[in-house]
Parts: C-alpha cells; sequence; structure tokens
C-alpha cells in the first residue's frame, strides 16, 4: 500500500468490480488508452481485472486509486523485455468526476518513487496521445521530461496520431 495525500495506492480486491465499471466505462478515458482497454467497460471486464490483481501482491505493480474508501482509478507499472529490461511504462486514469484536483499528478509521483525503491530500474516511461495536454503536464509535473514526438505512432479511434514520449530516470 502506498499512500498520497488523500489517496490509498493499493492491490485490487473484488469488491471494487462495480466501482471500476462506474468509473472505467467512459470513452473520454478509452480515447487516451491502449485499444485493451475495455470500451464498453463491462461487468465481466470489472470482474476480470480484478480477480487478476487481486492475486498480484507479490511485488504489485497495478494498483486502484482510492479515495474516501472507493476504487475511482487504476494506475501501474509494465515491465520490458530484453534490452530495455530496465524500464517500466507507467499507465494511469482516472474516472472523470476526479479530474482536476491534482490526483494523478499524486499518484504518479508515489508510483515512479516506489519503482525506483522496489524495482531494479533506470527508466520510467509514458507515450502520451497527442491530443492529451493535461497527462503531458501530469508526466512533468511528477518529474518526467518530454524527451521527444513519435510521429504517426498511434493509430487510435480510426485516427493516425504523434505520441510525446515522456520520460524520468533514476537519479
Ligand atoms: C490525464 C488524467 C489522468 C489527469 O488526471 P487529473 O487528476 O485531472 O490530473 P491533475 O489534476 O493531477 O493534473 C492535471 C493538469 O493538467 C492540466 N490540464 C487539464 N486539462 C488541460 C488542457 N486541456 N490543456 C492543458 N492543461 C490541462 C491541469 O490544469 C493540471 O495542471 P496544473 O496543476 O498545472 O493546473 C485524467 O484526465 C484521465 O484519467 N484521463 C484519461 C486517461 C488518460 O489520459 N491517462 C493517461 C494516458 S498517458
Amino acid at each position: 500500500m502506498i499512500e498520497a495525500g488523500p489517496l490509498i495506492l493499493r492491490p485490487w480486491k473484488l469488491s471494487d468490480a462495480e466501482a471500476l465499471v462506474r468509473h472505467a466505462n467512459n470513452r473520454k478515458i478509452w480515447l487516451n488508452l491502449r485499444d485493451r482497454f475495455p470500451h464498453p467497460y463491462t461487468q465481466a471486464d470489472a470482474r476480470a481485472w480484478c480477480a487478476l490483481h487481486a492475486a498480484d501482491t507479490n511485488s504489485p505493480h497495478n494498483f486502484a486509486i482510492e479515495f474516501q474508501g472507493e476504487a475511482i482509478g487504476a494506475i501501474g507499472l509494465e515491465f520490458f523485455t530484453d534490452v530495455h529490461r530496465k524500464t517500466a511504462e507507467i499507465g494511469y486514469w482516472l474516472g472523470e468526476p476526479m479530474w482536476g484536483r491534482g490526483f494523478a499528478t499524486a499518484a504518479v509521483k508515489a508510483v515512479s518513487e516506489y519503482a525506483f525503491a522496489a524495482f531494479d530500474l533506470c527508466r520510467l516511461q509514458a507515450t502520451v496521445f497527442q491530443w492529451n495536454p493535461a497527462s503531458a503536464r501530469v508526466l512533468e509535473k511528477a518529474g518526467y521530461t518530454m524527451e521527444g514526438r513519435l510521429r504517426s505512432y498511434i493509430f487510435k479511434d480510426n485516427l493516425v496520431c504523434d505520441a510525446l514520449m515522456y520520460a524520468r530516470v533514476r537519479q
């Protein structure tokens, strides 16, 4: 469990499924994530996610973002392999009613510090779709630097777009 201001970042529980559907079933969230994030986001999707990650208690790297006792979003790390094995991608989303309160920034800062302390990583990165200035700002506030624009790197919602590569390296 990680404390981040008013938030608790903790492993998923089966009982989070209902709140997960309520917050995740939102096209504005889907539009900024990989296509493997379901839309519409069903009860079955939520139960499967919670069941998969409730078991993830050994070196957890997928967390529910809890606020006032409710799971309001997700944050996690995806570890790369081979010569990139000291790099992980950080991914996150929050339910729309929770936007604009500094919550994503608090969560990204906390998980970035946890990631460097708990795992043998040199680099954390995120690729932000070109239409997502809020996420770019979150990363900047959490100590990430924009390294470049990956031209035509994303095909989302039938549109080809650029991505911004943000990274934070171990000090
Ligand atoms: C991106 C997201 C996580 C941001 O969460 P949040 O809790 O609202 O973020 P914060 O409140 O910590 O910070 C948002 C910052 O973006 C700024 N911002 C918001 N909309 C903006 C816009 N259209 N243009 C420029 N800046 C914007 C805010 O003003 C704030 O910066 P500030 O503190 O300097 O004023 C949330 O909108 C979300 O879940 N989006 C859908 C999923 C997603 O994009 N995930 C990330 C994929 S890389």
